[in-house]
């Protein structure tokens, strides 16, 4: 996709409201010029949070996230950068523009553009009619009733019914204005093979699931059929321009944001399984849509989720699901769990049942790593009965053992396996040895130990460590730079690289040469230290910056410079290092007497990192 022209997203910076925003995951309370409230990156219970809507940035001064509108909603709601951008655009209502793509792909995105507005519209058809319609009676009283579904989340997953006649969406998509062959890709209408040339509805008395992408747009159908024989059970759309099977998860628009704030994901087989579950609010789940797991979707949810909890079927077709899972978990740095569902029920199932939601909760809770489970499954189908079977058993489950990585979790393992077998754990030790030289395959080791007592919550970012008093000033300067870039500019040009020893530091200095009015300008997703760093700085407290003061960070810096300088006097020539002295001496003496003055009050108290 093209990239929006720098002018759509400073567009789209100056219309987001930060306060707004952040207000739908806070509390924020008037200070002056900023907004201040619990952080809602960590856990805190004294407000270190703050917002400044002049500038439209927030910042944490315990846990140091920061960053602008786009940042937030990145970080809150689990987006990409351009995802962030195009939802404050749709939010505030503006227009976005990219630079010129070339005419195919532009093209392609406009008539993706129409295969998804035809796809909503229908939804909201079916949508409609399952509410509306007479005809729905049945499937309404078999959702609610028989299923035990709540209106409310059934609307929120916008759950409809597609009526039962040939041509509904036939006539009524050609009558606003779609083609029969935008309908044939939308995947809405198929071909007759009785009637060449002649077209019907694909969905015909069904209930329909809209499938909706990670924003939020509907790509696909899964659509029920009533009564337990209907065949087959469940209809889907067919893969089409905008719908990409393997690439999409079915509840993922709605469950990415809690995903991103809990920092784990749950996978179920299907759709109703999806809704009942968001029902219990156990709202950071997702389906697969009864197929293996695929490196797309753990690539999408990696986005969001540390940890992936696997609630799949507990049969053979779910256990292998998973154990492909783990293959294809690649390099990504997920963990994989398995949460085991019992034989023959399923998460829906289970929220029908009394008590059916904690002890759903409690399996999440139990899920263990996707190597144990794969160990314990080895164990469950060999025959232990016998030596050779138990030998057997122990040649498949080495590799696994091997794979796991060095960990304590593994040692259990070990045990567990031991006892199980009936063996001696030196002789399951000595095996992993020389199972090594054979080459496996290996998973990524997902196994690390969890720290004890990390349950939902994310763990917090770790602290950086302390900055030096050289950085205190040096980003002090930066800060006021930032604040008075006209009265800046005299001493921006005085400023060299070499007055700062922290490298980010010193790439702020020089992003804010380039940009004095706005440092942030133009910068993208890959930037994003780049950003933070700038924002942190905005979010030092400090005076107005006057000249004088301008003047009295100029000289600490260029006291630390030539302190740095004289700290090495090999290379330097004798009459150089005269001079430097002098003018240290002179700088010290200028310093101090500003100070006996109290002139130079900006010294950044206990917030400035
Ligand atoms: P299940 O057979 O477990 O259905 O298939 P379910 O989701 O529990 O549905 P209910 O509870 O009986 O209404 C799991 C998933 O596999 C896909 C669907 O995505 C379904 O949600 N599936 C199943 C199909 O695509 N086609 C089918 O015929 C059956
Ligand atoms: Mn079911």
């Amino acid at each position: 996709m093209s990239r929006f022209t720098p002018d759509t997203i400073e567009r789209v910076r100056e219309a987001a409201d930060i306060v707004e925003i952040v207000s739908a995951y806070t509390d924020l309370r008037r200070q002056g010029e900023r907004f201040v409230g619990l952080c809602p990156f960590h856990e805190e219970r004294t407000p270190s949070f703050s917002v400044k809507p002049r500038d439209g940035f927030y910042y944490c001064f315990g846990c140091e996230a920061g960053g602008d509108t786009i940042r937030f909603v990145q970080e809150k709601e689990g987006l990409g950068f351009a995802d962030a951008v195009e939802a404050l655009a749709d939010r505030y209502g503006v227009e976005v523009e990219r630079e010129s793509e070339d005419p195919k792909a532009e093209e392609a995105r406009r008539r993706r553009g129409r295969l998804g507005e035809v796809l909503e519209r229908v939804a909201a058809f079916y949508e409609s009619y399952l509410w509306e319609s007479p005809k729905a009676a049945k499937a309404r009283a078999y959702l609610i009733e028989e299923r035990g579904l709540g209106e409310e989340i059934l609307r929120g997953f916008g759950v409809g019914f597609a009526p039962s006649a040939w041509d509904s969406i036939l006539t009524r998509g050609q009558r606003a204005g779609f083609s029969v062959d935008e309908l044939l890709a939308a995947g809405l209408i198929q071909r007759s093979q009785k009637t060449p040339g002649s077209h019907y509805d694909r969905f015909r008395g069904r209930i329909t699931f809209p499938v909706r992408d990670h924003r939020g747009r509907v790509v696909g159908f899964g659509a029920r059929g009533m009564g337990p024989d209907a065949k087959p059970k469940y209809l889907n759309s067919p893969e089409s321009e905008v719908y990409r099977k393997s690439r999409t998860l079915y509840g993922i628009d709605r469950a990415r944001g809690p995903i991103a704030r809990g920092g784990r994901a749950v996978v179920v087989e299907g759709y109703t399984d999806v809704i009942a579950l968001h029902g219990a609010g156990v709202e950071e789940t997702v389906a697969v849509m009864g197929t293996a797991i695929t490196p797309d979707q753990l690539k999408l949810l990696g986005g969001y989720a540390e940890e992936v909890v696997l609630a799949l079927d507990a049969d053979r077709a779910g256990r292998e699901a998973m154990l492909r899972a783990q293959r294809v978990a690649g390099s990504g740095r997920l963990r994989l769990l398995v949460a085991a569902m019992p034989e023959g029920e399923d998460p829906a199932d289970m929220m029908r049942t009394e008590g059916g939601s904690n002890r759903l909760r409690g399996l999440l809770a139990d899920a263990v790593d996707l190597a144990v489970f794969h160990v314990r499954a080895i164990l469950d189908d060999a025959d232990l009965t016998t030596p050779p079977g138990r030998d057997r058993a122990l040649d498949e489950v080495v590799p696994v053992l091997v794979g796991m990585g060095e960990t304590i979790t593994r040692q259990e393992m070990v045990r567990e396996v031991a006892d199980r077998l009936d063996a001696a754990p030196e002789l399951v030790a000595s095996r992993m040895k020389s199972g090594r030289s054979r080459p496996e395959p290996r998973p990524e080791p997902m196994t690390a130990p969890r720290p004890a007592g990390a349950g939902e919550q994310k763990q917090p970012r770790p602290r950086r460590r302390e900055p030096t008093q050289e950085e205190r000033r040096e980003a002090m300067m930066l800060a006021l730079c930032m604040d008075a870039p006209e009265t800046a500019a005299p001493y921006l040009d005085r400023l060299g690289p070499d007055h700062f020893t922290s490298p980010i530091l010193r790439s702020v200095f020089e992003r804010i040469r380039e940009r004095p009015d706005d440092p942030l300008e133009g910068l993208g997703e890959s930037e994003s230290a780049l950003i933070n760093a700038i924002t942190r700085l905005r979010a030092l407290d400090h005076e107005p910056a006057t000249k004088d003061d301008l003047e009295f960070r100029w000289m600490l810096l260029e006291r630390d410079r030539l302190d740095r300088a004289l700290r090495h006097p090999e290379g330097l020539e004798p009459a150089d290092l005269v001079a430097m002295q002098k003018q240290r001496g002179r700088l010290a003496d200028a310093i101090s007497s500003v100070e006996a003055r109290g002139i130079g009050g900006a010294v950044p108290g206990p917030a400035a990192r």
